[in-house]
């Protein structure tokens, strides 16, 4: 018998908010992404969303240092503001699936996972399985976490990808998609570089040099930027869980690597 397919769709924290300014939603890039998603869902696969916190938890999390864990008095308080951060834009997102007649259930992954060291190392996905089950589409976010480690971490989407594919990969077939606000990878940051050439397939061929260009990382991203998400995703494709990332800025790609349609985009395998 062949396995039910699942996608895990990240959308991207600097392509739904503006990450130049603090706690600003791009309500019309939910918009389209959000019917992009709604059109493409059947009942012969299912879809789990998760999204980054873009200018909302980024923020606080870098004013109180959350991703470092407990460091001082004011830790503790910062953990719970990035939360309510984080889970301000969840509500913003769910708003657009619930407006659209999407099955959509939130699932807060700070309240249901343990971190060591940022790394997620025990998570209570019964809820989440059973939503899968009931052909709803679950809903998790880039969040703080309780690290028993060092008190408090960032929980990027990419490592509740991460531990969540790893967990369902007996019963389900997993395809990563990644909406981002480039193309795909690029041999140099592309905003600055008009002579970046375009990287469509990360493998165990390129991986190193890969990793080179992306050791520079950007801004106010305390979870590290791409290098990050290539370093998780590229562990996954070697489990045999492939991601392809796209454009999100780049009308119905995403619905299209829905269908399974040929679509421009990096394509993350071993
Ligand atoms: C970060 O999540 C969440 C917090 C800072 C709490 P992600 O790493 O998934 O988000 P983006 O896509 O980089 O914004």
């Amino acid at each position: 018998m062949s396995m039910r397919k699942l996608y895990m769709v990240k959308l991207g924290g600097s392509l739904i908010t503006d990450k130049r300014k603090p706690y600003t939603p791009r309500v019309e890039v939910i918009k389209r992404l959000v019917k992009e998603i709604r059109d493409s869902l059947s009942t012969s696969h299912r879809v789990i969303i998760g999204h980054g916190g873009g200018s909302f938890p980024h923020v606080s999390a870098s004013k109180y240092e959350t991703h470092k864990g407990f460091v001082n008095r004011e830790s503790k308080y910062g953990m719970a503001v990035v939360h309510y951060d984080a889970s301000r834009l969840n509500m913003i997102v769910m708003e657009e699936l619930l407006k659209n007649g999407v099955q959509a259930f939130p699932i807060q992954p700070s309240s249901i996972s343990l971190a060591e060291d940022s790394r997620i190392v025990e998570m209570y996905i019964k809820p989440l399985k059973t939503l899968l089950e009931y052909d709803m589409v679950p809903v998790v976010y880039g969040d703080v976490g309780i690290d028993l480690k060092q008190g408090c971490c960032i929980m990027s989407t990419e490592e509740i990808f991460r531990f969540l594919s790893l967990s369902l990969k007996d019963e389900y077939s997993i395809r990563i998609i990644m909406c981002e606000e480039v193309d795909g990878i690029y041999t140099k940051d592309p905003f600055k570089h008009p002579d970046a050439e375009f990287i469509e397939v990360v493998s165990r061929e390129n991986i190193d040099i890969v990793m080179e260009y992306l050791s520079s990382s950007h801004g106010i991203d305390v979870t590290g930027g791409m290098k990050h998400k290539v370093e998780v995703l590229y562990g996954l494709a070697k489990e045999g869980i492939e991601t392809l990332i796209i454009n999100g800025l780049a009308e119905g790609r995403l619905e299209k690597a829905l269908k399974e349609k040929p679509v421009k985009g990096t394509l993350i395998r071993y």
